[in-house]
């Protein structure tokens, strides 16, 4: 079982793929990390996250210590991740990764969920579990400045709304991989749902395809 789960910033793919991961004992890959250690990797290395030659480079050598860093899930770190992830070669230096671990999940899972914008389009697009979540930018923006807050960085609502909608607008209109739901994607709204309504919604749709409801 592949469960895809796609959407913006800050709509709830994190939280929602973790639970869905845990009820149904898959293994879970956040994709998003995969492109913030590029982007950091570049932004480390004093490099411009916008030249392809930099960016398909830093994807190629990309190494697992970045993922630790206390970086990763910076505001910065975002929008070099968006920046990156714009750039064809570097899509293609990531997609084999995502699609083994996918295909042949690490601790002999009998599958994952895997979080990101191209899950159900370009990464996995055969699989029936699609998840699309997608909620109010201002509502977006105030989850991430609470997550911000919670880890003790300081955080200005107009400015992360203002990024947001910045990286939001970059990841839907690059012409490779858009952010965008697949065709046959169950697209749930979760501006006034908390994490747990949305877990039994994504529940009651994954059941549903598996025909056990
Ligand atoms: O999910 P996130 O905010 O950590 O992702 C950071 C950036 O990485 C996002 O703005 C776009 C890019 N990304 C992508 O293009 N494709 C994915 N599957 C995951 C992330």
């Amino acid at each position: 079982m592949i469960i895809a789960v796609d959407g913006p910033a800050a709509a709830g793919k994190g939280t929602l793929a973790r639970n869905l991961a845990r009820h149904f004992g898959l293994a879970y890959l956040d994709t998003g990390a995969l492109y913030r250690a590029v982007g950091l990797a570049v932004l480390e290395s004093g490099g411009d996250p916008h030249d392809p030659e930099t960016a398909t480079s830093a994807a190629k050598q990309l190494g697992f210590d970045l993922f630790d860093h206390p970086d990763l899930r910076n505001e910065a770190t975002g929008e070099a991740a968006s920046a990156v992830a714009a750039i064809p070669a570097v899509r293609e230096a990531l997609l084999s990764f995502q699609r083994t671990f996918a295909e042949n999940p690490p601790g002999e899972r009998g599958g994952a969920v895997l979080d990101g914008r191209d899950i159900g389009t370009v990464v996995c697009p055969e699989t029936p579990f699609k998840i699309f979540l997608v909620a109010d930018p201002a509502v977006r923006a105030e989850r991430r400045v609470k997550e911000l807050r919670n880890r003790g960085v300081e955080a200005i609502s107009a400015e992360i709304l203002r990024d947001m909608e910045h990286r939001d607008a970059q990841d839907k209109s690059r012409t490779i991989s858009p952010l965008v739901p697949a065709r046959d994607a169950f697209v749930l709204d979760t501006t006034e749902l908390d994490a747990d309504a949305v877990f039994a919604a994504a529940v009651d749709f994954v059941n549903a395809k598996n025909g056990m409801n």
